[in-house]
């Protein structure tokens, strides 16, 4: 159906006094004797444009058209409105392409965003959905750019694991057969599924990327990621999605370096490429996050030692609800006082004792601690976990056996170690919660088309 964008139209010169056709989902009508305005949306744009019926001239025109949510096709001319020096549409033909009966969903203006995730098949038609999920594209692109303007190569890693890949959550079962009580041993019930042994679905692409990037030097991946944790906050969702850069020859300094350099380039191109969606978050969902942004662009993260944190969170004069002490996991209160009320900005907290992270990690020369990095940003919390890895293979097999885990299926990843070990390092983004930062949207639910979590699976 050949047909020109709206957004086209809207922004671009050269249409005024041509004819063109247009296609979208009637957002208002407003009828009046003599005339008619449809404001028309097809997904291009924040902005709709208004269709003019004159009456006069195109007297038979369907009723079903100007019901709100139908889906025309109008073909007409393009004139400029004078008074607000937008272009509009002068229709001559309008052809319904689908009716909207009277229960159409979304009658009211503004809906809230808890009775629109009711309706997920629906909810894509309003701006707010629009202008996310057009964010969520341009930001995806901006980081496919970002590794590949610098070389890194472009990995799938398997979504199905054998293994329970690090220990980074819980796993979702993959399986084709259902609980039989025929059989007498999980053992027996395993090697009689497809794989003949026990599979999940993958928590990180991690180790196979490590994999990689011992031939190819510098991978990316981005691909979806699978937890099953009960967590049920506005931050987790059991199926997201996760860009994991892994690098040869870099230590955690480095990847410190390329995780800022990448949030930079990712927030500075939305801002450039999606100033009205910008402007439209800023009005509705976060007061100064243009500028938020903007600073995020313009000066240095911090870098602050999990000690340091430890320390400032002690004296702090607030009363936490999870009390703090080193060796402990930082929570999402404690993350938050140290980046929006100390730092008011995003920080990277490295060298975490080694008793709350992965067995990957390189360990630090005091015993303690290990060369990991969260980045924790102010209203989400974390959206980066990474760490130089653990090279050695003697102290990897120690750090394994230390946290019990058997090492018959890391044989693999061990091998890397064993044939010319490079130190290397990586990090984790959640794709949905870097939109959430730079949206403002405060629910995670809200920034992905399906959201899965417990008890939902729309
Ligand atoms: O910190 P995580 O668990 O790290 C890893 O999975 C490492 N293998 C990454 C690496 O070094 N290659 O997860 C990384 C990021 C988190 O910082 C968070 O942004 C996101 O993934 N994330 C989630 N996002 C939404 N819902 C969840 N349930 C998430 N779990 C992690």
């Amino acid at each position: 159906m050949k047909h020109t964008d709206i957004k086209d139209i809207i922004e671009k010169d050269g249409f005024i006094g041509k004819e063109v056709t247009v296609c979208g989902w009637v957002r208002t009508a407003r009828d009046s004797k003599n005339v008619a305005f449809l404001a028309l949306n097809d997904g291009s744009s924040l902005n709709h444009l208004q269709i003019v019926i004159d009456k006069a001239t195109l007297s038979d025109v369907d009723p079903e058209a100007t019901k709100l949510g139908a889906s025309l096709k109008v073909i007409g001319t393009v004139v400029k409105n004078e008074r607000n020096n937008t272009n509009e549409v002068n229709a001559k033909e309008i052809i319904v392409l689908g009716k909207c009966p009277g229960d159409y969903p979304l009658q009211k203006k503004f809906q809230k965003l808890e009775t629109l995730r009711e309706m997920p098949h629906i909810r894509v038609r309003t701006n707010t959905f629009n202008a996310v999920f057009r964010v969520r594209s341009v930001m995806a692109a901006a980081i496919h750019r970002f590794f590949q303007e610098r070389g890194y190569v472009y990995i799938n890693t398997p979504l199905i694991t054998g293994s329970d890949a690090e220990g980074a959550g819980e796993m979702f079962q993959v399986t084709t057969i259902g609980f039989n009580p025929e059989y007498k041993t999980a053992e027996e019930y395993y090697s009689n599924d497809f794989f003949g042994k026990k599979t999940s679905l993958s928590v990180s692409g991690q180790l196979e990327g490590e994999i990689a990037a011992m031939g190819l030097g510098k991978i990316y991946t981005f691909g979806p990621s699978f937890r099953a944790e009960n967590s049920n906050t506005q931050r987790h969702v059991a199926e997201f999605w996760h860009i994991e850069p892994e690098i040869a020859f870099c230590e955690l300094e480095d990847l410190i370096e390329i995780a800022e350099e990448m949030i930079k380039y990712v927030v500075k191109d939305y801002m450039e490429k999606c100033p009205e969606e910008l402007k439209f978050f800023e009005d509705r969902f976060e007061k100064g996050l243009t500028e938020k942004l903007l600073s995020v662009v313009n000066s240095d993260f911090a870098i602050v030692d999990y000690t340091d944190a430890i320390d400032i969170l002690q004296k702090a004069d607030v009363k936490f609800e999870f009390p703090v002490e080193w060796g402990c996991d930082l929570q999402s209160e404690h993350e938050r006082y140290i980046t929006e009320v100390v730092y008011k900005k995003p920080v990277f907290l490295i060298n975490y004792p080694k008793g709350i992270k992965s067995f990957y990690m390189k360990q630090n020369p005091d015993g303690k601690t290990v060369a990991a990095t969260d980045l924790l940003v102010p209203g989400v919390g974390e959206i980066i976990g990474g760490s130089e890895r653990e090279a050695d293979y003697d102290k990897l097999i120690a750090a394994m056996k230390e946290k019990g885990m058997g090492l018959e299926d890391y044989e693999a990843y061990l091998d890397l170690r064993k044939y010319g070990s490079v130190p290397h390092s990586g990090f984790g983004l959640g794709f949905e919660r870097i939109i959430m930062y730079c949206t403002g949207m405060a629910n995670i639910r809200d920034v992905i088309l399906y959201p899965r979590t417990v008890g939902n699976i729309k």
